[in-house]
């Protein structure tokens, strides 16, 4: 007999992406269509490919350009246009966390809080954006400009800590100045105020892409979880 503590039935938490299922739905069908252009773009990632199944990748990537995320239906269009089953482009769509499966805002960001990142403030970074927000990770803000997400490494260490933006470009050395300064940049519709930049080498080369205040910053003083928001 099941009483209150007993657990239930497993229930998936994303029902919506359970193959076989009907899911809610969020791309009408006369949408669901490549243009042109996209349709010969899409021709050229089969064509460097023995098999259709290797182009799943690219074409999820334009889909997710296209629409800004990936519902079922438009996993079911990837997986149609190329022939391959709807469950193998889903495995792929899941797995990775640059696809998106939900709505996000117009700009994610991805903030490190990595092993090097978090030695040099990466969540203290992240909390400063989830509070100058008024956000969860994760979340989205009411006007659906930004997503705060949390991320592993990105492969930038050297410069930590960072964040990636929509899956694009780096912001390296990150201050409370800094992203204060890319918050007005982006609602403002301009480009970021610093270079991405991979491997900083020198002052010249960062174009402003350099932390100013690493001796003035204390590190480690933010625990994982935000006192104010969580
Ligand atoms: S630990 Fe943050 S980029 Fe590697």
């Amino acid at each position: 007999m099941l009483t209150p503590d007993t657990p239930g039935p497993f229930v998936s938490p994303s029902p919506q992406y359970v193959p076989g299922e009907k899911p809610e739905r969020h791309v009408a069908d006369a949408d669901l269509v490549w243009t042109a252009d996209e349709t010969a773009q899409i021709d050229v990632f089969r064509s460097q490919y023995p098999t259709p199944d290797g182009a799943v990748m690219k074409t999820l990537w334009l889909a997710q350009e296209k629409y800004g995320w990936l519902p079922p239906e438009v996993i079911r269009l990837v997986a149609d246009t190329l022939g391959v089953p709807y469950a193998k482009v889903y495995g792929v769509a899941t797995f990775y966390t640059q696809y998106f499966k939900e709505e996000k805002g117009r700009f994610v960001f991805d903030v490190c809080t990595c092993f090097s990142c978090q030695v040099c403030g990466g969540y203290d970074m992240l909390h400063y954006l989830k509070e100058t927000l008024g956000v969860p990770k994760g979340g989205t803000t009411a006007d659906g400009l930004f997503t705060v997400q949390e991320a592993e490494c990105l492969g930038a260490c050297g410069s930590a800590p960072m964040l990636q933006v929509t899956n694009g470009p780096y912001v390296h050395n990150l201050t409370r100045d800094k992203i204060d300064a890319m918050l007005d940049a982006l609602r403002a519709g301009k480009e970021l105020p610093f270079e991405s930049v991979t491997l900083p080498q020198d002052q010249a080369e960062l174009g402003g892409n350099r932390r100013t205040d690493a001796e003035a910053v204390e590190t480690y003083q933010t625990p994982p979880v935000s006192k104010t928001i969580h």
